[in-house]
């Protein structure tokens, strides 16, 4: 059956929490659970893709966030911060300086 695009959901951003041991180890799975169940429902803000990721490098910092097209990545995001994360980052459109931990420039790809 050939693939049609009109069937994926609308990605206007692409999350990826890091549940590699060290991050796993810092409670990265609760992190992910809770932005993948409120990614869903942000109120005015639409496709949010959220994903589990192996690790990004930052193993003593975690858990990691990276969030693409913005390239912005930020640590030890734990649950209790996920509406924090979504609120500030998100809806208010702020990149939290406090919590960052690398900025990619440019796509990854390249
Ligand atoms: S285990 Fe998450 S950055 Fe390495």
């Amino acid at each position: 059956m050939p693939f049609d695009p009109g069937e994926m959901p609308r990605v206007a951003r692409h999350v990826f929490v890091c549940t590699a041991p060290a991050c796993a180890d810092a409670g990265a799975e609760a992190t992910y659970r809770a932005l993948k169940q409120r990614a869903r429902h942000i109120e005015g803000v639409e496709g949010v893709w959220v994903n589990r990721s192996g690790s990004v490098g930052g193993c003593a910092h975690g858990p990691l966030v990276v969030i693409y097209p913005e390239g912005i990545w930020y640590h030890h995001v734990t649950c209790d911060k996920v509406d924090e994360l979504i609120r500030r980052h998100f809806q208010n459109g702020e990149i939290i300086s406090e919590w960052l931990f690398h900025r990619t420039e440019g796509c990854p790809c390249m």
